[in-house]
């Protein structure tokens, strides 16, 4: 495989996918409606298509003018998106639909391809907008994946669970990154052991690269962290990153209401774990990123940017009322 479009590509994942791509020697095109600026746009590598992906024609003229070997299609958010694509890119060597851990429907620890139940997903959920429907729809996406496998093409699926890393526009973990910078006494809610795995960005492109060329057809992929965090330990790995010392405050539901918070209010806090298995994506060959690298590089990025999560978490003010409360006893 030579050529690659991606549908996407310059906002978090697709962005780092056409790194990866390029440096792996693919002739790489992107295709957005070119809202976003293009981090690639000096870069006479990448070709750029403009184009609304939720139009089928744009799709088309993609596949006419650009005859790519492989397709990656990171902004399909409805199950109608993923048919018009496996139609359109039938005959290409490879489709790779990024999915989310959010298609499973399931509570289990790990949530494993094949076995773990997906969301459904109504007629009435797959044309909806809203985030409480984003799992049913990107399961059905998945089971669009599966239908066009059957029938012939080379689809695959990859499910990141909440990826993390340079250029991630979510701000959770730069809001956790911006308390360890700042303070010298961290929340972290309940006991800390909780687990929301994450996956590093860099290792998420280059699983979407991998089930490209080695995944087989009609199968899904989880991709994560191979080795996992707690919540508590993630905010040490980022302190450890400042080589500053802090001390971890544990708050459970009591102490927060002094200010006013509830445990879901911390970004990257989850009641029920969430755990992916990535024995499946393993086995093609796929490493991730040892986590000190990996928080080494979203720190670094973190300060060089303008991010700083506030909008993603409790303000300071509240905090400081609950660590307030906990010294008081
Ligand atoms: N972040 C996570 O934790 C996470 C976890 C699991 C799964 N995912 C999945 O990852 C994917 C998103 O990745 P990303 O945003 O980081 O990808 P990205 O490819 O880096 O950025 C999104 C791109 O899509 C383009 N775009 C948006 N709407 C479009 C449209 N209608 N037609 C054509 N292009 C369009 C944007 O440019 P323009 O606006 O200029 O068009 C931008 O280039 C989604 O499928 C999401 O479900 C994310």
């Amino acid at each position: 495989m030579d050529s690659a479009l991606v549908i996407g590509g310059t906002r978090f994942i697709g962005r780092h996918l056409v790194e990866e791509l390029l440096e792996h020697s693919y002739d790489v095109t992107i295709l957005n409606r070119g809202t976003r600026e293009n981090p690639f746009a000096d870069d006479d590598r990448v070709d750029r298509v403009e184009g609304d992906r939720t139009n089928d024609s744009a799709l088309e003229a993609a596949a006419a003018t650009v005859d790519p070997d492989a397709v990656f299609d990171c902004v399909a958010y409805h199950p109608k998106d993923v048919r018009a694509a496996t139609g359109i890119f039938a005959d290409c060597e490879a489709y790779v639909y990024v999915s989310s851990g959010a298609a499973y429907g399931r509570e289990e620890i790990p949530k494993r391809e094949g076995e773990t139940p997906l969301e459904p997903c109504t007629a009435e959920q797959a044309t909806d907008d809203s985030m409480e429907t984003y799992g049913n729809r990107k399961a059905e996406g998945d089971r669009a994946v599966f239908a066009a496998a059957e029938q012939g093409v080379n689809a695959t699926s990859v499910r990141p669970c909440v990826v993390y890393g340079p250029h991630d526009y979510t701000e959770r973990l730069d809001w956790w990154i911006d308390r360890v910078n700042r303070f010298d006494r961290v929340v972290v809610p309940g006991d800390g052991t909780n687990v929301w795995h994450r996956a590093y960005v860099e290792d998420v492109a280059s699983a979407l690269r991998i089930v490209a060329e080695r995944g087989e057809a009609g199968e899904a992929y989880n991709v994560g962290d191979r080795r996992l965090v707690t919540l508590g330990e993630m905010v040490e790995l980022i302190a450890d990153e400042f080589e500053t010392d802090i001390e971890i405050v544990h708050a459970g539901t009591r102490e927060l209401e002094a200010g006013g918070i509830e445990l879901d209010d911390f970004p990257l806090y989850r009641g029920y774990p969430h755990v992916l298995s990535t024995a499946k994506l393993a086995a093609l060959g796929w490493e991730s990123t040892p986590l000190e690298e990996a928080m080494a590089r979203s720190v670094a990025a973190h300060l060089e940017s303008d991010r700083d999560g506030s909008e993603r978490g409790p303000d300071r003010e509240a905090e400081e009322r609950v660590l307030g409360i906990l010294d008081t006893f």
